[in-house]
């Protein structure tokens, strides 16, 4: 294993407690033989031989004793090349690592098809949730048409615990990070990369398709703020980090952003660093799989689950026999992914203005110019000479028609910080 931080201390618990269960179920003893890390000398309180840990993780990826490389240092280099050189030499792949397969998937998977070895993904999106293997096998006989969900652990628990205690932004990130949930840059979690990440894969591999991932449309949770959710309850709505892939006409949807959605929808009940995911399909209609989606445990779980369904083809035979994204790559295109600019969706917009004479009719004339109907307006306080917020929902509009209405804005003195966007998805 390549990695000993929070997802690699949860495999090696498991490891040391399943070890009857492992053997069973494979029919072989499994061994963790070897562990890279970046500091050896670093203090770690799970119990694994201290003569096991290298600082070289190319001794383990060309040691001729290890049938399976599990992955989990994140990051694109040098475990690319790591994965790589482990392919190469016919070495198994499990790995966590979103980031990776986002970007240069392509150059994984071809090496894995050409090398003839397996590839595990499943704690690579959404941590326990066996999203992949629903995908890879469960409706494999049938046609997705959509996933759409919560992907990111921590995004989630941030605005849980917004939502639930109005403690700020910050100080809730800090919990995240000391549970083991963020990556280690969080930026990527709270900008909505991750969760673009897990988008990108998810489509490729429902879709048939190779997705840039440049095309995914990603927008983070950093400019919600405790009054944006208590404005969307006062509409019987709730603020979540939705993740969509969709099939469309001409191409598919592959969207990251905060939504508004009904309180009453499941998707609102799912708090923590819990993730759900909905997969609606041709024939099986929809289905929903709830679960931890960050964490040592259950991204661990996640990592076990491959490790074993590899073992058990080593044991059994027919290892390196399953195409990574379900088809061979030679079958699989680029589609295109629709500009969210094409899109249509209600709004939930905030202005901060100033308390003066005109300037709503200033705000409803700009939006009624593109043609965007208001469906309500609420403003907060009213403090003389004080910037004030006024929100407004609208009716369905096009995306590209509001952004030049708030663009024209912007050009005024009448919009006197950032104006915030937050689609509301009503049938989400
Ligand atoms: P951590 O930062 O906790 O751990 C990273 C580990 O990698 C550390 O043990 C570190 O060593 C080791 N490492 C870093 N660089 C090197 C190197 N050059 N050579 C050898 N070892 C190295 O990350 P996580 O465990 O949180 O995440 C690991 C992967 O799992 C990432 O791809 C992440 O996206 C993914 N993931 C994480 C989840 C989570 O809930 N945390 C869930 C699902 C996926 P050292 O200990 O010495 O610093
Ligand atoms: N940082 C990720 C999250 C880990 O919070 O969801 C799980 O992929």
């Amino acid at each position: 294993m390549i990695g000993f931080g929070a997802v690699g201390s949860g495999v090696v618990n498991l490891f040391n407690n399943m070890t009857r269960e492992i053997f069973e179920r494979v029919g072989l003893s499994v061994e963790l033989v070897k562990i890279a890390v970046r500091n050896k000398g670093k203090k770690r309180s799970q119990i694994f031989d201290k003569n096991k840990i290298t600082e070289d993780a190319f001794s383990i990826v060309t040691d001729p004793e290890i049938d399976i490389v599990v992955e989990v240092m994140g990051g694109e280099e040098p475990a690319m090349a790591l994965i790589l050189k482990a392919i190469s030499q016919g070495k198994h792949v499990v790995t966590a690592n979103k980031h990776l397969l986002a970007m240069r998937g392509e150059e994984v998977y071809s090496a894995v098809e050409s090398g003839e070895v397996e590839l595990g993904f499943e704690a690579a999106v959404a941590g326990a949730i066996p999203i992949v293997r629903a995908i890879r096998s469960a409706f494999a006989g049938d046609r997705i048409d959509m996933i759409q969900g919560i992907v990111n652990g921590t995004g989630n628990y941030i605005l849980s615990r917004m939502t639930s205690e109005g403690k700020p932004f910050n100080e809730i990130l800090k919990d995240a990070q000391s549970l083991g949930y963020a990556e280690s840059d969080p930026a990527f979690d709270i900008e909505g990369i991750d969760s673009a990440h897990k988008v990108a894969i998810m489509a490729a591999l429902a879709f048939g398709t190779s997705v840039n991932f440049g095309s995914v449309f990603i927008e983070g949770i950093t400019s919600i703020t405790p009054d944006d959710i208590s404005m969307a309850r006062e509409f019987g709505l709730k603020i979540k980090l939705l993740a969509t892939a969709k099939r469309c006409e001409g191409g598919i949807e592959a969207r990251v952003h905060p939504a508004m959605i009904p309180q009453s929808h499941f998707l609102a009940s799912v708090n923590g660093a819990y993730n759900a995911i909905e997969i609606i399909c041709d024939n099986a209609a929809k289905n929903v799989l709830i679960g931890p989606g960050a964490g040592s445990g259950p991204t661990a779980s996640a990592i076990a689950g491959d490790v074993i369904d590899i073992a058990c083809k080593i044991a059994r035979g027919g290892a390196g026999k399953t195409p990574p994204m379900l088809i061979p790559l030679e079958l699989r295109n680029e589609t295109k992914v629709k500009a969210i600019s094409d899109m249509v969706f209600e709004y939930y917009l905030r202005f901060t203005v100033s308390d003066r004479p005109g300037i709503l009719a200033k705000l409803a004339g700009a939006l009624g110019e593109k043609g965007i109907s208001i469906a309500s307006m609420i403003q907060r306080g009213r403090q003389e000479n004080e910037p004030v917020s006024v929100v407004l929902t609208t009716h369905s509009a096009a995306e590209a028609d509001l952004d030049m209405a708030l663009e024209q804005l912007k050009d005024t003195d009448i919009c006197l910080a950032p104006v915030t966007k937050i689609r509301i998805q009503k049938d989400a």
